[in-house]
């Protein structure tokens, strides 16, 4: 169990996964737990993400590179399942390097991840505006990445960054797709700028999964980084309301390449109420000045996007259903300071359904989800301020109720608790 940001189990494998609807607080926590790990790895999703954290006071965002970058010594990875954009990439690395040195022995590309070009981005586009029900994708090219990599016509980075492949792969499309043919003209600075990428980004791309498991061997400490959130995953989240990759625990071996065997510990980042940017059911949404307090104290909008976030109180039934699909060791539950000042705070513990009644199981179709009401617990709030370090028993006697509300509902124990935006803002247990 994690009793201090030191005591991940040494040479094993931690997994963190976003427990909601994405931007629950990941990147902060993995920056925490990264200190004392040596590799942190991305399994899945691109630049849809935004982890925010902040590095000696200055908020930093990332959207690609693995949030362990800024741990002295450590090595981050992307791995096979992540689709990547060469050209943000390259920026992002640029970001980086003012902070912290990024050399390609600190930086793992997988050759096998997937690109994104412009031609994804402008598709993404089109059929969002298009579209008579759209998702509110992120607009950055992930769900036509991801299409063509299933449908065996993508380019992967190991190919991207061969001159004479990554052409004959741009050949081939133009000669396949009018549309394509039609946007190379048209957009011939942003594919300038695709191809422009590439002789930059070469040193960085290699067998990152072969690396890993070599690092296992040697009994490396190596921690997963998650992405989105496991509501958002394409087989287990509010399809089609979802990201285009598995976002969930199970998600990550395939992309990484190693047996399930190794991982030794799963933990869920959860807010203390929830957020969803996007289209999609949440039956626990707020439209009253709770749900606007809570965006308000919360700074909800989105970390990529800018888009304000919807919010709600936590979902229990939603929590114990991610519960049960990652096989949590533990939950971490962040921005608990948020909710102070609240005179009541609720809990939804199950949904009620005009047709089917009560419901205590996340249902697997999200028409029935979005007719759902919320049946909630309502529990005391509290004011006293939190501390932000330390032990989560040193929390206010409300805050210490609603945890074991939330425990209790969701089924697992909350572990870590979080009440800061800075890497030392962490209670545990
Ligand atoms: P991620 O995508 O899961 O990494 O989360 P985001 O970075 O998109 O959104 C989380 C937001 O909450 C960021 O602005 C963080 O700086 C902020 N944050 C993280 N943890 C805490 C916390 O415990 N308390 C407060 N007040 N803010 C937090
Ligand atoms: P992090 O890692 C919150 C949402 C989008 C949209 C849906 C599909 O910061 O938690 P996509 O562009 O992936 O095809 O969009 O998924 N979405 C996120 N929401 N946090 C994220 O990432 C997200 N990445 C995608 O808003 O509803
Ligand atoms: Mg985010």
């Amino acid at each position: 169990m994690v009793t201090s940001a030191n005591s991940l189990k040494k040479g094993g494998v931690t997994i963190l996964v976003g427990a909601q609807w994405g931007d629950e607080g990941k990147g902060k926590w993995i920056d925490i737990l990264a200190e004392n790990t040596n590799i942190v790895a991305r399994y899945q999703g691109g630049n849809n993400a935004g982890h925010t954290l902040y590095v000696d006071g200055e908020k930093v965002v990332l959207h690609q590179i693995p949030s362990g970058i800024f741990r002295e010594g450590q090595t981050c990875a992307l791995t096979s399942g992540v689709v990547i954009n060469p050209v943000e990439m390259v920026e992002e690395i640029k970001k980086v390097q003012k902070i912290i040195q990024v050399s390609p022995d600190r930086l793992w590309l997988s050759a096998r991840s997937h690109v994104i070009s412009p031609w994804h981005i402008w598709l993404d586009g089109k059929k969002e505006k298009e579209a008579q029900n759209p998702i509110g994708t992120t607009k950055r090219g992930i769900g036509p990445a991801y299409s063509d990599k299933a449908a065996r016509v993508g380019l992967r980075l190991g190919e991207y960054i061969d001159p004479v492949r990554r052409q004959a792969w741009f050949d081939r499309m133009s000669y396949e797709s009018e549309d394509f043919s039609k946007l190379a003209k048209e957009n011939a600075e942003a594919w300038e700028a695709f191809h422009g990428a590439a002789e930059k980004l070469a040193s960085y791309v290699c067998n990152a999964e072969q690396n890993l498991r070599a690092a296992m061997q040697h009994s490396q400490t190596i921690l997963l980084e998650g992405a989105q959130g496991a509501l958002l995953d394409i087989n287990h989240g509010t399809y089609p309301y979802v990201t285009s990759s598995e976002t969930c625990s199970g998600g990550a071996f395939a992309s990484l390449g190693f047996a399930p065997k190794y991982v030794d510990k799963v933990y869920g980042v959860a807010k203390a109420y929830v957020t969803r940017v996007g289209e999609g059911p949440f039956p626990s949404e707020l439209h009253d000045e709770d749900g606007a307090y809570i965006a308000k104290q919360g700074n909800e909008f989105g970390a990529t996007t800018g888009r304000p976030r919807r919010c709600g109180w936590l979902d229990a039934v939603a929590l114990k259903y991610c519960q049960e699909v990652n096989g949590f060791d533990g939950i971490i539950l962040n921005k608990m300071d948020i909710l102070t000042g609240m005179q009541e705070i609720k809990i939804c513990t199950a949904y009620k359904h005009p047709k089917l009644g009560l419901i205590k199981e996340f249902p697997w179709d999200g028409n029935i989800l979005a007719e759902c009401k919320p049946v909630c617990e309502t529990l005391p709030g509290w004011t006293d301020p939190m501390p932000t370090s330390g032990k989560i028993a040193d929390l206010p006697e409300n805050a210490l109720k609603y945890i074991a509300a939330v425990e209790q509902a969701a089924n697992c124990k909350v572990t870590m608790v979080g009440t800061g935006v800075n890497r030392t803002d962490g209670l545990f247990l």
